[in-house]
Order: structure tokens, then sequence, then C-alpha cells
């Protein structure tokens, strides 16, 4: 295939699996474009972009997303987070959490600046894996402080996260079915 963008776009899958190269500072800054580079309705731009890179920050992360899904008591989420050795955001080096002033678009715009983090990684040599579960951590009975402790400004509520970082494993992208294209 000739085109780059699609070629990143076909090749992108979830990777749960990440080794203790760090970042360089150069890649972070461009990931923080490509996050600031994302459209959003009526150009509003009230999400915010949290970059979470210190490892004390990042274990206490996992352990707050942990206690939130223990807290839950969603046997599902449980059930899932322990058929993943307990590991939610999978030792990447990066962590960007999302997180939005409440809007009718505010998923929308997250969905967008999240899928942008995801593929410019891709292009950029790294791997990711997007995030839903870290929602457990700033949804739980210790939310309000936990969306303190991570920077959220007031008003803010947790939107959606990515794991990025170098690749420790390999995971082919998802399949698909091409009758959920309805042509007119
Ligand atoms: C909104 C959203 C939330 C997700 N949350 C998680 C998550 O918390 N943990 C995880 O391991 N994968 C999560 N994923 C990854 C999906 O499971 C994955 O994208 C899907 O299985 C398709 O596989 P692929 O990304 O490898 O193509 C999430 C994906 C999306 C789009």
């Amino acid at each position: 295939m000739e085109n780059d963008v699609l070629k990143m776009i076909l090749s992108r899958s979830s990777i749960r699996g990440y080794s203790d190269q760090k970042l360089t500072s150069d890649e972070i800054a461009l990931l923080k474009k490509a996050a600031l580079a994302s459209p959003t309705a009526m150009n509003r731009q009230e999400q915010r972009f949290i970059f979470v890179t210190s490892d004390a920050m990042l274990e206490r992360l996992e352990k707050a997303i942990f206690e939130g899904v223990l807290a839950s008591g969603n046997e599902a989420f449980i059930e899932r987070m322990k058929s993943r050795g307990g590991k939610v955001t999978y030792g990447a080096p990066l962590v960007v959490i999302i997180c939005s002033k409440p809007s009718h678009f505010a998923p929308v715009d997250a969905g967008i600046a999240v899928e942008n983090l995801a593929i410019a990684a891709k292009s950029m040599g790294l791997e990711s894996v997007i995030l839903g579960m870290p929602a457990s951590a700033f949804n739980s009975p210790s939310g309000d402080a936990a969306k303190k402790e991570f920077g959220f400004p007031d008003g803010y509520e947790f939107s959606i996260a990515i794991s990025i970082g170098h690749g420790s494993v390999e995971k082919e992208p998802h399949t698909w079915d091409e009758s959920h294209v309805i042509d007119l």
C-alpha cells in the first residue's frame, strides 16, 4: 500500500504489553501536538490531556484503577481485569488521560483525540491501547480525590485514556464485517 496514513490505520491494534523503554521528550512533544490538533465540536477545545509519565504517578494510576474496579462490584469488569493479570495500563511508559467538561459532544471529541493519538503513535513506531477501564478510578467513591490528584480542572470528568509505548507483544488488528457499511 502506498498511502502511509492508511497503512497506519490498517495496521494499528491494541497492544497489551510494553517494554521498559521510556519515550523521548521529542516523542512526547509530538504526541502532545497530535492530541491538541484534534478537531472539537464548534472548536470549543474543552478537553484536557493529562500526560502521565512519572513512575510514581503511573503506579498510583494503576492502583487507583484497580481499587476502583474492585469497589464497583461489577463482576464482569473485575473478571476482565483479573484475566489480564490485574494489569490495566499494561506497564506502558506513557498514559494519556483525556478529561472533558461534560457536554453533548464531549465523548465524540475525546474519541477523535484518542484515535489521533493512537495513529500518531503508530506512525512513530510506537504501540498503544485505548483504555476505558480507568473510568473506575475517577467514578468511584474516592473519584473526586483521584481527579484532584491527577490534575483534572474543576468540573471535568474522565472521558478516555490511552497507553502508549514500545510494544513487547504483538497482536493482529481486529477483523471486520464488510456488511457493516451501508451503501445507498
Ligand atoms: C472506547 C474504548 C475503550 C477500550 N477500553 C479498553 C480497556 O479498558 N482495556 C483494554 O485492554 N482494551 C480496551 N479497548 C481496546 C479494545 O478492546 C480493542 O480496540 C478492540 O478489541 C479491537 O481490537 P484492536 O484495537 O486490536 O483492533 C478499548 C477500546 C475502545 C475503543
